[in-house]
């Protein structure tokens, strides 16, 4: 079956999307239930990208594209029967195709208790910038990672 990433389209896709999320972990330890999924997925400046396998969904990024984070990929998540079989690579290549027009940095957060999630974007490239301690909830820390391609001010931006 072939698999494309394509934004997000309708609410039948947002709460597949977020039942991913509230199904699976980190989110269950991170205490985001269906409903702050929801309102993680069509809260304003972001963009949602998903990858579909025909009619199913496989997976999702968030983007904040907004504000003095730009390039901020607030989550991304693959379908647990589709997990390592480079979806999730995809996902984030596409994001840093879209983001790198805009914006020379991209971040995100990995948590302290998902060493997976953390190998996956160790072998992407990304930098760990430091740790957000009982960030999100006490006892667990937020690593802030960071991909660049220039400083600001050598940035030019790309049209879309
Ligand atoms: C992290 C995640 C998005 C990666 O997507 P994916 O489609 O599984 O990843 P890919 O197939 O593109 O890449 C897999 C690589 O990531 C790493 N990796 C990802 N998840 C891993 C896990 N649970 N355990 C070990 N390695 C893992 C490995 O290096 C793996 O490479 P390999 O398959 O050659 O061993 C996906 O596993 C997922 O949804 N996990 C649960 C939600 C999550 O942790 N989201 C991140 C929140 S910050």
């Amino acid at each position: 079956m072939e698999t494309t990433i394509r934004p997000i389209q309708g609410t039948e896709e947002i709460d597949a999307c977020a039942r991913m999320m509230a199904g699976s972990e980190p989110w269950i330890t991170l205490q985001r239930d269906f409903d702050a999924s929801v309102q993680t997925l069509t809260s304003p400046g972001k963009e949602v990208y998903v990858a579909a396998g025909g009619e199913e969904i496989l997976g999702f990024i968030v983007l904040n594209m907004q504000g003095g984070f730009i390039g901020y990929i607030q989550s991304i998540g693959v379908a647990p029967g589709w997990r390592s079989r480079g979806i999730g690579r995809r996902l984030v290549a596409y994001a840093e195709e879209r983001i790198f027009r805009e914006a020379p940095n991209v971040f995100i957060c990995v948590s302290s208790f998902n060493p997976g999630a953390q190998r996956f974007y160790r072998s992407l490239g990304y930098e760990v910038i430091g740790e957000l301690t009982d960030f999100i909830v006490r006892g667990h820390s937020e690593i802030l990672l960071r991909k660049t391609i220039a400083p600001w001010r050598e940035f030019k931006k790309r049209p879309v």
